[in-house]
């Protein structure tokens, strides 16, 4: 599975490239709210920082608006996928402007219907959020489960990104149910890393290693 960072944040993104393991970043406009930084400028220097697909987010709400403000994000790189929310216009654009070669990522993605209108229209990636399901008593992880069992009857090339994950056990659970990426944010990543019996571990073979090879 693809790890993607969930965030616009560019001490984040470098602190998470450096590891070596971020395959892409995922935004939506409240992230790049936080930065302050007008989108068109803050994605060209998430571009400059992690080399994988980088999702970048329509604001506008109709259909034209949205396939002109698709055209202007999609310009900015060669590795921007846009991101579209899932309604009417949002699907009406990414099928549009698929065929033209402009990858899409549609977003807000909470059922298995939505999630067929979004590979009928050709979308290159489809975000079904997990946490926000969670968070109204529903299983979020059965939705990207779903997904991938429709996607793979019917042999759709739309990727399944895993999205709204709040913790690495969603992250575990979303590669076991065959999502193709995760998108998660730095502080979900950092704490993946984290095992007591490694410190432990670590710490004893040191304490062994310096008493053997201490001069006395
Ligand atoms: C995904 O692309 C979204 O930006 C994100 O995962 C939403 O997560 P949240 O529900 O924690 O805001």
């Amino acid at each position: 599975m693809e790890i993607f960072l969930d965030t616009a944040n560019l001490d984040e993104l470098r602190k998470g490239a450096d590891w070596g393991i971020v395959d892409g970043v995922t935004t939506n406009p409240s992230l790049i709210a936080k930065e302050g930084i007008p989108i068109a400028e803050q994605i060209k220097r998430i571009c400059e920082i992690v080399d994988g697909d980088i999702s970048a987010e329509v604001v506008a709400t109709d259909h034209e608006a949205m396939v002109a403000e698709a055209r202007t994000l999609a310009k900015i790189h060669k590795n921007i996928v846009v991101k579209v929310p899932l309604t009417r216009d949002g699907i009406k654009t990414t099928a549009k402007l698929s065929k033209e070669g402009i990858r899409f990522n549609v977003t807000l993605c909470f059922s298995t219907s939505q999630a067929l209108l979004a590979a009928k229209a050709g979308a290159y990636i489809i975000s079904p959020f997990v946490g926000r399901l969670d968070d109204l008593s529903q299983e979020g992880m059965e939705l990207i489960r779903n997904i991938v069992s429709i996607y793979k009857i019917h042999s759709y090339p739309t990727k399944v990104l895993a999205a709204s994950l709040r913790s690495p056990l969603h992250v575990s659970q979303s590669a076991l149910a065959g999502a193709h990426i995760g998108t998660l944010p730095f502080k979900v990543l950092d704490m993946m890393f984290n095992h007591p019996l490694t410190d432990k571990g670590v710490e004893q073979f040191l304490k062994d290693h310096a008493k053997a090879f201490t001069p006395k």
